[in-house]
């Protein structure tokens, strides 16, 4: 066998790599060298990077925050105290909780500028667009040096700014698309409650103010899923944070990521309007025979096991169920959906079949459920840069190169 017949041999067996390939290596010419490494479609089950903020215990069945469960943290704390232990790597006390809440307040406007702007967007716009160009256009305002210092300290304040603004843009941006007013933060108001009375347009209940304050939470963190990826990879040329929760945005848009809670709400309510509960099993029967995705399930980590957060927030539902006059019919279909899989698949709900419903329940409009993920996930997503920035590596990998060569040009 030649030098590259026993590489390609190698390669596909993963359990040798560890002896074979680095004993093969000092042998090689130079461009063999891509060929010996190993390759993992979609890098998975790769370790892209250490880190100290947060781990998918899948063994144990936890997702680990900076050494908590993040259900515990959850059901024990609200969300801007986890956002604080991400940035600050330890959980508030009452005076440091009272600190970041003002610094957040401080930080929680736009400038006039960014409403003109928010009107200027076709009304066709997706709101993940204008959230996008909304946080982009929002690095402008920073000074050239400041926006460029990757230091802790500088990334940390940016990073306050990037997460008291990004739901006054989420929610503004989608008023404008839908040719309502714009709603403004009520500096009276705490984080989750400002957000959510941003987007409803009016006050809202405690119970509803408690269950979003879950959301946000299951939301804020979540080991490397592709948009915090995409961040790092952002931030590790050392462009600032902006640019890095930027490139998440888009990274999130896509509906193998963020987009889920949206398409598993619509779902929902194709089955609702085909039917109904008697009609759940037969529809996701014939979409598993046609080879097609039940959004809000599986995960590339979990895949046939429960994800936690849709374990706890799942028993929300039935406290929001009776606020829409569909939602008795709605649950009744989530709940056949979710046996049907288990039973077909082995195939369990990700965190996004819950929260697209219970948004719902609670008269959130649908096409802003990725932005309020993303408006959450910027907590996960500063730290995410602080730690690259202060150990970075440029990510540049290599490819498994499979055209031509050696064509002469003509
Ligand atoms: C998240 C997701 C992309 C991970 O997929 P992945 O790691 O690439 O897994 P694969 O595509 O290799 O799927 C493995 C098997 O599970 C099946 N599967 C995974 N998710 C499925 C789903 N939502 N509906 C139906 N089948 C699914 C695949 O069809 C495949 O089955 P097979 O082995 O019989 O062919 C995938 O589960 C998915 O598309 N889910 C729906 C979108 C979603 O909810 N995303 C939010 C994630 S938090």
């Amino acid at each position: 066998m030649t030098s590259m017949g026993v590489i390609r041999a190698v390669r596909r067996r993963p359990h040798l790599w560890p002896y074979g390939l680095t004993a093969l290596l000092p042998y090689l010419r130079k461009e063999a060298m891509t060929e010996l490494l190993p390759y993992s479609p979609g890098l998975e089950n790769v370790i892209a990077t250490t880190t100290r903020i947060s781990y998918l215990d899948v063994e144990h069945e936890q997702i680990v925050v900076r050494g908590y469960d993040l259900i515990e943290l959850a059901r024990k704390r609200p969300y801007l105290d986890v956002a604080y232990l991400l940035l600050y790597e330890k959980l508030p006390d009452a005076d440091e909780a009272a600190a970041f809440r003002a610094a957040l307040r401080q930080e929680a406007s736009l400038p006039d500028e960014m409403y003109r702007l928010l009107s200027l967007f076709p009304k066709t716009t997706d709101p993940m667009d204008a959230l996008r160009t909304g946080l982009s256009f929002l690095a402008g305002y920073e000074d050239p040096a400041f926006l460029a210092d990757t230091s802790r300290e500088a990334n940390l304040r940016k990073g306050i700014r990037i997460l008291a603004k990004a739901p006054i843009v989420a929610a503004n941006a989608y008023r404008a698309l839908q040719g309502q007013a714009f709603v403004k933060p009520d500096p009276a108001l705490d984080f989750s409650e400002n957000f959510l009375w941003m987007i409803l347009g009016r006050r809202p209940d405690d119970q509803a103010v408690r269950v979003f304050d879950t959301i946000l939470t299951c939301y804020i963190e979540h080991e490397l899923p592709n948009s915090t990826f995409a961040a790092r990879v952002i931030a590790s040329t050392l462009s600032d944070i902006y640019a890095a929760v930027v490139g998440a945005v888009a990274s999130l848009k896509g509906p193998l990521h963020g987009g889920a809670n949206e398409a598993a709400i619509r779902m929902l309510l194709e089955i609702y309007e085909q039917g109904g509960a008697a009609r759940a099993e037969a529809y996701v029967l014939d979409k598993l025979r046609r080879k097609e995705r039940i959004m809000g399930f599986g995960h590339r980590v979990y895949m046939r096991r429960y994800d936690p957060r849709a374990l706890l927030l799942r028993d929300f539902i039935p406290l929001l169920v009776d606020r829409r006059p569909e939602g008795r019919e709605l649950y009744a279909i989530y709940q056949t959906v979710e046996a049907v899989m288990a039973r077909e698949k082995g195939i369990h709900p990700n965190t996004d079949y819950p929260i697209g419903f219970l948004l719902y329940l609670m008269g959130v409009p649908i096409p802003l459920y990725t932005p309020i993920f993303l408006c959450a996930r910027v907590a996960g997503l500063i730290a995410h840069v602080v730690e690259q920035h202060e150990n970075n590596r440029l990510y540049r990998p290599r490819v498994l190169y499979e055209g031509p060569r050696g064509l002469s040009v003509p």
